[in-house]
């Protein structure tokens, strides 16, 4: 059996740029065994047709029991009593019941909206008298937190408290803070509800309470929990990064930039690039294979983790012509930044809507928008989410 690769042991250049070492890791093949931080033994997938037959393939599920894992930090609490984490049919019918609320058309409606927010938080981030800003703060955070906040009708939410623990929980300090989290989290969220119950309003998560399906069917509370978590945490983590990476790409592609500034036509599609170029989720969330497992040419037996790396698979060359190169007129299609298969994400409409707001706003107001640090400086969040943690900007000259 092939050696087992430490990708804890790559360490900061890794995390900085881990790209040339699943570059290296492609080349001796599409799946490998590795340890990752929290998996001693875990399945690296890595080519673009694997990472996609992997997320297709139903033999590799969401059960880590039937898998026969111990469990960890707060791996009972209602948190993962969400669709992400199920397989079907409770996949399915969790999904069924928010899927109708984020329809390219119902998404499409947010616009105005999506717009009026994009634009409040340009207007403060363009009255700093040095003309200078951490975006992330100023555009990439508040942008898509005030926008989910909204849509599932907890405008009033401590957003600091709640970024803090989604925080923690994506990319864990260390297993006692992440459990200490999970435990503040499920509490905010058990009351946040329960007060719902008692006093409904407009939003998605007063509907959800409220919601019968055809066939009479409601959320129980912990999975009212573990939805609001889901898409609190999903529809604001992995879009400051698409934000974040994707300026910061831009300002390092100058000749990109400009063509871009020439052509906003090229909007849609440079935002696809971003998202193959440098998306926010590295890794997808585990799988565990039921039973052994062929993929790639190699044989995973049952009952393990399976790691699929989605920024892998998007900068294959066997699928993509120059995929280290950041290009905003290619064909960006089959990029894996959303995920594959039933997991596939039910946010990317509202995602794709926010981040070709805010960039156009951004570059039609800062027409010199530029780098205010060395780029080899900028820090970056581990784990399966990769985000730059700061990105500071000039736009004075
Ligand atoms: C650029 C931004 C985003 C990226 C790159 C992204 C990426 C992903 C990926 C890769 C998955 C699949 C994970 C896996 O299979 O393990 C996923 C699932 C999901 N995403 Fe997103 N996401 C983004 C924004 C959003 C937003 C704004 C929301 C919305 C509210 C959202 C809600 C969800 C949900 C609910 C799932 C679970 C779907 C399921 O299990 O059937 N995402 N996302």
């Amino acid at each position: 059996m092939a050696d087992i690769v430490d990708l804890e042991a790559y360490g900061k250049d890794f995390t900085a740029d881990p790209y040339p070492y699943y570059a290296k890791l492609r080349a001796q093949g599409p799946v490998h065994r590795v340890r990752l931080p929290y998996a001693p033994e875990a399945w690296l997938v890595v080519g673009h047709q694997a990472v996609r037959a992997a997320l297709s393939d139903p033999r590799l599920n969401k059960n880590w029991r039937a898998a026969g894992l111990q469990s960890d930090a707060g791996e009972e609490s209602a948190l993962w009593t969400n669709m992400l984490d199920a397989d079907p049919p409770h996949h399915t019918r969790l999904r069924k019941l928010v899927a109708k609320e984020f329809t390219a058309r119902r998404v499409e409606a947010l616009r105005p909206r999506v717009q009026q927010i994009t634009d409040e938080l340009l207007d403060t981030m363009l009255a700093a008298p040095e003309g200078r800003a951490d975006l992330v703060e100023a555009l990439a955070f508040p942008l898509p937190m005030t926008v989910i906040c909204e849509l599932l009708g907890v405008p009033d939410m401590d957003r600091e408290a709640f970024r803090a623990w989604s925080n923690e929980i994506v990319a864990p300090t260390s297993e006692q803070a992440a459990q200490e989290a999970v435990v503040a989290m499920s509490g905010y969220l058990v009351d946040l509800i329960e007060t719902m119950r008692n006093a409904p309003g407009d939003g998605l998560l007063s509907a959800l309470i409220r919601t019968s399906d055809e066939d009479g069917d409601q959320l129980s509370r912990d999975e009212l929990v573990g939805t609001a978590f889901l898409l609190l945490v999903a529809g604001h983590e992995t879009t400051v990064s698409l934000l974040a990476n994707g300026v910061r790409a831009l300002l390092q592609h100058p000749a990109q930039l400009a063509a871009l500034r020439a052509d906003y036509s090229l909007l849609d599609n440079a935002v696809e690039e971003m998202l193959r170029y440098d998306g926010p989720v590295e890794t997808a969330t585990w799988r565990f294979t039921a039973e052994p497992v062929e993929i790639g040419g190699t044989l995973i037996p049952a009952g393990k983790t399976v790691a699929i790396v989605l920024a892998s698979a998007s900068r294959d060359r066997e699928h993509f012509a120059a995929a280290d190169d950041f290009d905003i007129t290619r064909d960006a299609r089959g990029h894996t930044a959303f995920g594959h298969g039933i997991h596939f994400c039910l946010g990317a409409p509202l995602a794709r809507l926010e981040a070709r707001v805010a960039l156009r706003s951004l570059l039609e107001r800062c027409p010199t928008l530029a780098m205010d640090a060395d780029f080899d400086d900028l820090t970056w969040r581990t784990g399966m989410l990769r985000g730059i943690e700061q990105l500071p900007v000039r736009w004075n000259g």
